[in-house]
């Protein structure tokens, strides 16, 4: 089963299972000046229905689910970990098998448990031991049924944000589309001043100090995140050396007009070359690709006029992943995954052109010799798209969420049938 090509849909866990209530997340949602658009809440009630989702995966064809394990359900107080949490995902990796499934499992998707963040979160230390000690006992518990682990999604997401919160300082605005996970743009200065005190009082610590993973990070700082990925590796491989290890990264696809060579090396640096180091004895990298960006000699453009946009707001582009692909490949020389691709969008047929399209993009990769080992589709359900909130679709699967009833799209049978 390992063997085949993989062909699946992701999730993480904080968007889709619902009542993450010992979460950083679920603290920040539920403020008084929060700067999410709603809170999560019952998000997609995943935890309780995952038997069905995994099924309505399985029955178009596909081979491969990619969701994540919550820490703060694992370990809700520092040092305690639920064994009524842990074979809740015992249950879910069997029923992944039972389906003909193969899983791939994220340790860490954007949510922290909020004891994490009262210690330091991702800006001390600290949490390089919390998280290896974390991915051990999760390894223990529940090893036997796990061939991929991805130790943090986007681990490049931190340096994305500073990146675009610098050139926010600058031109004073902050738009849609500006960064590739959904942000709630329309906040104002007062209600975000007010929100930080709250967090501090929230967590017990100073506004200044709440370091949770979606913060704007500088390099000093993505260097703790890469030191728990290390540590994580060593647990998982200490406890397991057959599971295969490795992260993702979020990866734009650079098209480079003449002038803009060294911008766009220097992006490049940024989103991947900084990692690579820490990376590149890894068993896998997973790759995400939303969309590209067209840089000259002053940096990104903003799309064009006439360019399709998302939900989100940067460019509808399905091209763009077989790019990455290949331009990875150039300095990763270990095994690919595609771990997420896809599009926010409330016109389905619009997303079966655009897996067509991307799938496409894969295979032309594959057959030109890039090591390319699957390709997992965000998302299986619409779900809570971060600050962003539900209104944006990149689901498979429509929820009805006053009764929580499935509607699988044609685009997951688009999906479904890629698997050959
Ligand atoms: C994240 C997902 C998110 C998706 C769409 C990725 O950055 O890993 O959690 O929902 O993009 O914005």
């Amino acid at each position: 089963m390992e063997n085949k090509f993989l062909v699946g849909a992701s999730t993480a866990a904080h968007q889709v299972e619902g009542n993450n209530v010992h979460s950083d997340f679920w603290v920040m949602e539920n403020l008084k000046h929060s700067d999410f658009k709603e809170p999560s809440g019952m998000a997609v009630d995943h935890y309780n229905r995952y038997e069905e989702d995994i099924r309505l995966l399985a029955a178009v064809g596909c081979n491969a689910y990619r969701f994540s394990i919550e820490w703060a359900r694992i370990e809700p107080q520092e040092g305690v970990f639920r064994k009524k949490e842990i074979q809740h995902y015992r249950d879910v990796l069997r029923c992944c098998y039972d389906h003909g499934i193969t899983p791939v499992v994220t340790l860490h998707h954007f949510s922290s448990p909020a004891w994490l963040i009262s210690k330091g979160g991702w800006g001390k230390n600290y949490v390089v031991d919390a998280f290896a000690r974390y991915a051990a006992k999760v390894t223990e518990e529940l090893g036997d049924l796990m061939p991929y682990v991805c130790t943090i999604n986007e681990a490049n997401m931190g340096y994305q944000i500073n990146a675009v919160a610098k050139a926010v300082m600058k031109a004073n605005q902050r738009k849609e589309g500006s960064i590739q996970v959904g942000q709630n743009t329309g906040i104002n200065l007062k209600s975000i001043l007010l929100g930080m005190f709250e967090k501090g009082k929230a967590f017990g610590c100073s506004p200044l100090g709440v370091n949770v993973f979606l913060n704007p990070r500088s390099f000093d700082k993505e260097k703790i995140v890469m030191e728990a990925h290390r540590a994580a590796k060593a647990a998982i491989q200490g406890v397991n050396p057959n599971i295969r290890v490795g992260l993702t990264l979020s990866l734009y696809d650079y098209q480079i007009v003449p002038g803009g060579e060294e911008a766009a090396a220097k992006l490049w640096h940024e989103d991947f070359g900084f990692y690579l180091p820490y990376i590149q004895d890894d068993d896998f990298l997973g790759v995400q690709n939303y969309s590209r960006k067209i840089v000259d000699a002053n940096g990104a453009r903003e799309p064009a006029e006439d360019a399709p946009l998302t939900q989100m707001g940067y460019e509808d582009y399905p091209a763009g992943i077989g790019h990455v692909l290949q331009r990875v490949a150039q300095e990763f020389k270990g095994d690919l995954i595609v771990t997420e691709n896809g599009i926010g969008t409330a016109d389905d047929g619009r997303r079966c052109e655009f897996i067509r399209e991307a799938f496409a993009g894969v295979m032309a990769a594959k057959e030109a010799g890039v090591p390319v080992k699957g390709y997992l589709h965000w998302s299986l359900l619409d779900n809570f798209e971060w600050q962003a909130g539900y209104a944006k679709t990149f689901g498979l699967i429509a929820v009805d969420r006053a009764t929580q009833t499935r509607y699988p799209k044609e685009s997951l049978a688009v999906l479904g049938s890629l698997n050959k």
